[in-house]
């Protein structure tokens, strides 16, 4: 998509619905996002049913704020179609589609995990809106580290903008494997987040945990390995040391995540000359992480790119960027990371 007009996207695919409006002269003219966290919290997870019934109650009331900001004819309406809950990616495509009817707009339809994988690049768009492309040619070949509650991939963007997928996880994603773990603490959800707060009290090496990294030239993840040692060491746990070592438990878990992810990243920056590397999806939050992350960008003397904050979860602005910044989007590999040239919903 060429032409400099505004893009408005919806993006459902989970717990959270988004609306965000992009201007490719300016940046980002505006972002709304609905979280469901409080909703699901009591359930231990998202429930989609639930998720599906507060989508539906959301994303009118957000279509109409983001129409209302949005300063001029709509060039598109960008939807993420997936991957995602099915019910709550069916609402979100029902309403991109209304919305781009009414506005006599087209229809673009958003893989979710590209959007993950441009998000770093907000930012620099951000900053120089019209020397974007060469700002952004400079930093390609670029390694992306998607992590979130479901997905956990590596990706690489090619000078010709191609995206191909380098890894993914044979099982858990890394905020499963967090979330998972917490639960196992009885420290609640999301765990990422509590994780990350009772270990910035205690010892990353106070347990051993494994990595699940496997052959040195193989870039795939594991995370239910390390979810089930956690599991057996707690079994053979008093309650009352599990509490009193709940920190040194967090710190240890968090950096076998931190550490398996770390490895991956040093091994695929070792193989191929990458100009940047960039970390987003929800455990892009993990402070630990984007440190470890940042040493082995500066080892491999390459910008790091992390998500803004606001851009590491699932937002309707990386939605909006990818489908301006990913044109080229199809790659027919079968890989995952692919934008179908109609929304087949
Ligand atoms: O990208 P996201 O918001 O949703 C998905 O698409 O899954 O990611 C949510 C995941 C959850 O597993 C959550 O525990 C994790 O991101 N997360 C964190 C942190 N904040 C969120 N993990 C570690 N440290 C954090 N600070
Ligand atoms: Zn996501």
């Amino acid at each position: 998509m060429s032409a400099p007009e505004l893009i408005l996207a919806l993006e459902s695919s989970c717990d959270e619905t988004a609306a965000a409006v992009f201007d490719p002269a300016r940046g980002l003219a505006g972002e709304w996002i609905h979280s469901q966290m409080v909703l699901h919290e009591r359930h231990g997870g998202v429930v989609p049913e639930l998720a599906a019934r507060e989508h539906l109650r959301q994303l009118g009331p957000l279509i109409e704020r983001a129409r209302r900001a949005a300063a001029g004819p709509l060039g598109a309406v960008a939807v993420t179609y997936g991957p995602g809950l099915a019910p709550c990616l069916a609402l979100g495509v029902a309403a991109a589609k209304a919305l781009a009817a009414a506005c006599g707009a087209p229809l673009v339809g958003v893989n979710h995990l590209r959007g993950h994988v441009w998000s770093p690049f907000i930012p620099v768009h951000a900053a120089h809106p019209a020397s974007f492309s060469a700002r952004r040619d400079a930093l390609l070949p670029h390694l992306a580290l998607v992590v979130s509650g479901g997905h956990t991939l590596l990706a690489q963007a090619e000078p010709s903008l191609k995206l191909s997928l380098l890894s993914t996880t044979r099982d858990d994603a890394a905020g499963e494997a967090l979330d998972k773990g917490a639960k196992l603490l009885g420290l609640g959800y999301p765990g990422g987040p509590l994780v990350e707060r009772s270990a910035a009290g205690g010892r990353p090496d106070a347990f051993d945990f494994p990595r699940g990294i496997g052959r040195k030239d193989d870039l795939g993840f594991s995370f239910s390995g390390l979810k089930t040692s956690l599991r057996y060491r707690l079994e053979k746990m008093p309650t009352s040391e599990i509490e009193a070592r709940t920190a040194d438990l967090c710190a240890s878990y968090q950096e076998a995540v931190v550490d398996a992810l770390s490895r991956k990243v040093r091994a695929a920056l070792a193989g191929v000359r990458f100009r940047s590397l960039g970390l987003s999806g929800g455990v892009a939050n993990n402070r630990r992480l984007r440190e470890a992350l940042a040493a082995e960008a500066a080892r491999a003397q390459v910008p790091f790119l992390p998500a803004q904050p606001e851009h590491t979860g699932d937002n309707a602005g990386m939605i909006a960027f990818a489908a301006w910044a990913d044109p080229d989007g199809v790659d027919r590999r079968g890989t995952g990371l692919r934008i179908e040239p109609s929304l087949g919903l």
